[in-house]
């Protein structure tokens, strides 16, 4: 059996939240379309924030609500800070949702104006309320590696974190390098402790390739045995409260690292590379992932797969 491999593509919300050019609604339902016809697993549709905070994500619940109506059959998530995103997303008919805990208080407070404690605490009851609501829950343990105001972090209070989360019933623990700080080895080294209290499968990884490693992390990644991945379409992201966050790994260079170990992502390289050139006009920043050139010309050469 060929082993598969997840891609949740985040480039709208990831990708987008950061962009100094704000895409309109309609142009964030045309890239939704386009994005679900390329196979990936699920797409994060944006996130239930406030539209001071982050004004490139207002009007999410207008794309999940035109996502869900186009009935794609590709799994919606979004990303909810907060008690009132929670209750935002689920009456705008969100199925699963996003929290985010960093892994250090100073960035707590940058993202979200909260202590470690209390947005543990916060989310503690959000991921409850899903699990009664029977909504499902991801929980990310954002600057994994390393944070950008109080340096490296200790792999022991992500492990912490990140098993209290699992216990209170998240669904999956998305270990995220929010400032594209992490090399191979430090992510074995998380992994295989993590691993030891939490299954494979309930772990994802969400890293960003600003030091030119987001590849080489999914290798060390999927060489300890996670098959979920957050990607964005065309290296596309960034964080606007974590100074130093450039684009996550691109979708285009995962799904074709996938493809080339034998791995099945179920992804159809000619729609991803129409998707890439769509963000590309769309936000006429997105350079494109490091296998677009290769792709585009060698389709024939991943078709099928
Ligand atoms: N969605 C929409 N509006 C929200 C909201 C949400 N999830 N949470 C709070 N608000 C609104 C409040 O209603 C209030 O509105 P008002 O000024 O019109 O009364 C305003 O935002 C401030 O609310 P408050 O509870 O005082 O929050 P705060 O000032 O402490 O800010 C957040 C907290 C969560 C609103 C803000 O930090 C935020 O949205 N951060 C975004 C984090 C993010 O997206 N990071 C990137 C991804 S990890
Ligand atoms: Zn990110």
């Amino acid at each position: 059996m060929i082993p598969q491999v997840h891609i949740n593509e985040v480039g709208l919300r990831d990708g987008l939240q950061a962009q100094s050019k704000h895409l309109s609604v309609e142009e964030r339902c045309r890239l939704f379309d386009q994005l679900a016809t390329t196979g990936v697993s699920s797409v994060e549709i944006g996130s239930f924030v406030s539209p001071k905070a982050v004004p490139q994500m207002a009007g999410t619940d207008q794309v999940l609500r035109h996502a869900l109506a186009k009935n794609t059959g590709v799994a919606l998530n979004a990303l909810v800070p907060n008690r009132k995103g929670y209750e935002l997303a689920l009456a705008s008919g969100c199925k699963e949702v996003n929290v985010v805990v960093s892994a250090t208080d100073t960035m707590n407070r940058k993202n979200i104006n909260m202590t470690t404690a209390g947005i543990m605490a916060a989310s503690q009851g959000i991921i409850e309320s899903a699990v009664a609501d029977g909504v499902k829950v991801n929980a990310y343990v954002a600057v994994a590696f390393e944070c950008p105001f109080e340096g490296a972090v200790d792999p022991e209070q992500v492990i912490s974190l990140s098993k209290r989360l699992a216990d209170w019933g998240a669904q999956r623990i998305v270990i995220a390098d929010t400032i594209g700080a992490a090399n191979p080895f430090a992510v074995e080294a998380l992994l295989r402790d993590l691993l030891l209290g939490i299954s494979a499968d309930r772990v994802a990884c969400h890293f960003h390739d600003t030091r030119a490693m987001g590849l080489a992390n999914t290798y060390a990644a999927l060489q300890s045995g996670v098959r979920h991945f957050d990607t964005s379409i065309g290296g596309l992201g960034g964080c606007p409260f974590a100074p130093g966050a450039s684009g996550n790994v691109a979708t285009e260079d995962v799904a074709m690292l996938c493809q080339q170990a034998g791995f099945s992502t179920g992804i159809d390289f000619s729609a991803l590379m129409a998707a890439v050139d769509l963000v590309k006009a769309l936000t006429g920043t997105a350079k494109g992932g490091r296998a677009h050139y290769w792709l585009s010309n060698h389709l024939d050469k991943v078709v099928g797969q």
